[in-house]
C-alpha cells in the first residue's frame, strides 16, 4: 500500500513519461523510445493506481488484469498492420464504455449520493458529460470498427432533416441535463437513461454519415472523443492521472484529426457533420486507352531510368511488398541511379502507415520523401512506380470538379516521363473513384499482386 502524498508523485512522474512518449512518437527515430517511454508510464500509473489507498477486491481486479493482458496479448500479435485502424477503432469504443460505465457507477455511489450543494452538482455534471461523451464514442467507434473492416457500407448514410433531428436531440439531452442535476439521491436514473440512449443514438448516426475517404479523419477523431471520455472518467474518480492523461489523448486527436483534413484539403467541420461520397460519382468521360506492359519491359525501363520514384500505398501493405522493394532499390542505387520514395499523408489505411512499413524493412529516412517535398521534382524523373496505391495518385483530384476527392491534394505522378502502375486489376481505390491516371499515355499498367510482382522485377533485374 502506498501514501497518497507517494501515488501524486507517481501519477506525476507518469504524466511526464506520457508527454515524453507522445513527444517521441512525433517521428520515427524517436518512435521506439516513445513507445516506451509509454509502456514504463503506464504500468507506473496501474500499480501506483492499485496499491494506492482504499482499493479493496484485489483478487477480483489480478483476474481482470491476467485476462485483458492475455486477450490483449493475442490481438496485438494477431493484427495485421493493415487492420490497426479497426483495432484503434475497437479499442476507442472500450474507453467510451468504461467512461458510461464510471458514470453510472459515480452516480449509484453511496459518496455521490452524500454529497451536497454545489460539490454535488459539479459532480453530476462531470457524471452527465462524462457519459454522454463515453456513449457517442462508443456506438462511434463500432460503427467506425464495422465500416473500417468492411461489415457495414462504408457509403454514407443521410436522411433529410438529419442535423435537425440532432438538434433536437441534443435539446432534450440538455433537459434531461438539467433534471438530472436538480433530482434528488438516485432519483433521475430515467433521465440518465433517456440521455445514454440519445448518445449511444447520435454516435450511430455521426459515423454512418461519414463514408469514403473521410474515415480516416474519422478515426482520429474518436481517438479524441476517447480521450475526452477518459478524461471526463478522471473528473467522476477524481483521478488526476486519468484527467491529464485524457486530456493529451483528447487534444493530440484533435490536432491529428486537424492535420489529416488539411492533408486532404477537407474542412474539418464537414468530416464531422459528414456526407461525404454522396456526390455523384465523376462523371465525366476518361479519354484514352489503358496500356499494360510486362515484367521484362518494366525491368529494361528501370535499366534505363537515371531517377526513379516510388510511390507506395494500400496495396503494397496487403502484399507486404516492402521487403523485395527494398532489395530492387538496393540494386538500383548500387547501379547508380538516384531512387526515392514519395509518400502520401494518408497513403494506405492509418497515419505514417507506409513510412512505418518502409523503416520495418530498413528503407533508409533520407530517400523517404513527403508528398510536397517530390511533386516539384516529378517532371524531371525519369520513371514513377505506384505500388498499390491508387486515390492517391488520381489526376482527378486537381482537375475533375465532379470527382468526390476533388481538391484532395495528390502525388503528380502524370508529370513524369514515364509511369508504371502496380496493382492486380482496374478496380478502384478506397474512395471507390475511377482513375484517369491508368488512361494516360505515359502510364502503363504492370497487373499482379505488388510483392510477387516486385520478386518478377528483381529477377529479371539480375539477368
Ligand atoms: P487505395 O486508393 O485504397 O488503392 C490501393 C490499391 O491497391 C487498390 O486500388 C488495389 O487495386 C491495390 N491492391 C490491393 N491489394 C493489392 C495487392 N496485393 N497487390 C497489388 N495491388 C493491390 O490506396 P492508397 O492509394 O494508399 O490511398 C489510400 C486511401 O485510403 C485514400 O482514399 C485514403 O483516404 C484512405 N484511407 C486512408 C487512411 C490513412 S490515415 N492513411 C485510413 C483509412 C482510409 P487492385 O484491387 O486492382 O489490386
Amino acid at each position: 500500500m502506498i501514501s497518497a502524498q507517494v501515488q501524486t508523485a507517481a501519477y506525476l512522474f507518469a504524466s511526464i513519461l506520457f508527454i515524453l512518449s507522445l513527444g517521441g512518437l512525433s517521428s520515427q527515430e524517436s518512435a521506439k523510445r516513445g513507445v516506451i517511454y509509454g509502456i514504463i508510464g503506464m504500468a507506473i500509473a496501474i500499480l501506483s493506481t492499485v496499491f494506492g489507498e482504499n482499493v479493496e477486491g484485489y483478487v477480483y481486479i489480478l483476474i481482470a488484469f491476467l485476462v485483458a493482458s492475455v486477450i490483449g496479448i493475442i490481438v496485438a500479435r494477431k493484427v495485421e498492420m493493415t487492420s490497426m485502424p479497426e483495432l484503434v477503432a475497437i479499442l476507442h469504443s472500450f474507453v467510451g464504455l468504461a467512461a458510461v460505465l464510471v458514470g453510472y457507477g459515480s452516480y449509484l455511489d453511496e459518496h455521490t449520493i452524500q454529497l451536497t450543494g454545489a460539490d454535488r452538482t459539479i459532480h453530476l455534471v462531470e457524471i452527465f458529460i462524462g457519459v454522454f461523451i463515453g456513449a457517442i464514442t462508443f456506438t462511434g467507434s463500432i460503427i467506425a470498427w464495422g465500416k473500417l473492416q468492411g461489415t457495414i457500407r462504408s457509403k454514407p448514410l443521410l436522411y433529410p432533416g438529419r442535423h435537425v433531428v440532432n438538434i433536437i436531440l441534443v435539446l432534450i439531452a440538455i433537459a434531461m441535463g438539467v433534471m438530472f442535476g436538480r433530482a434528488d439521491g438516485t432519483e433521475a436514473m430515467m433521465e440518465l437513461y433517456i440521455m445514454t440512449a440519445i448518445a449511444l443514438f447520435i454516435g450511430v448516426m455521426l459515423v454512418m454519415a461519414i463514408g469514403g475517404a473521410d474515415m480516416p479523419v474519422v478515426v482520429s477523431m474518436l481517438n479524441s472523443y476517447s480521450g475526452w471520455a477518459a478524461a471526463a472518467a478522471g473528473f467522476m474518480l477524481g483521478n488526476d492521472l486519468l484527467i491529464v492523461t485524457g486530456a493529451l489523448v483528447g487534444s493530440s486527436g484533435a490536432i491529428l484529426s486537424i492535420i489529416m483534413c488539411e492533408a486532404m484539403n477537407r474542412s474539418f467541420l464537414s468530416v464531422i457533420f459528414g456526407g461525404f461520397g454522396e456526390v455523384a460519382q465523376g462523371n465525366t468521360v476518361i479519354e484514352g486507352e489503358v496500356t499494360a506492359a510486362t515484367h521484362e519491359e518494366v525491368a529494361e525501363m528501370l535499366q534505363e531510368a537515371e531517377s526513379v520514384v516510388i510511390v507506395p500505398g494500400y496495396g503494397m501493405a496487403v502484399a507486404k511488398a516492402q521487403y523485395p522493394i527494398f532489395d530492387l532499390v538496393e540494386k538500383l542505387r548500387n547501379k547508380g541511379k538516384s531512387v526515392r520514395f514519395a509518400i502520401h499523408p494518408v497513403a494506405g489505411r492509418l497515419p505514417g502507415h507506409m513510412n512505418v512499413l518502409l523503416a520495418e524493412a530498413n528503407v533508409p529516412y533520407d530517400i523517404v520523401l513527403e508528398m510536397d517535398e517530390i511533386n516539384p521534382d516529378l517532371p524531371d524523373t525519369d520513371l514513377v512506380m505506384v505500388i498499390g496505391a491508387n486515390d492517391i495518385v488520381n489526376p482527378g483530384a486537381q482537375d475533375d470538379a465532379s470527382s468526390p476527392i476533388y481538391g484532395m491534394p495528390v502525388i503528380e505522378v502524370w508529370k513524369a516521363k514515364k509511369v508504371i502502375v502496380m496493382k492486380r486489376s482496374m478496380a478502384a481505390g478506397y474512395a471507390g473513384v475511377e482513375n484517369p491516371l491508368f488512361y494516360k499515355e505515359n502510364t502503363d499498367m504492370l497487373y499482379g499482386d505488388a510483392k510477387a510482382t516486385v520478386d518478377q522485377l528483381n529477377a529479371n533485374l539480375l539477368k
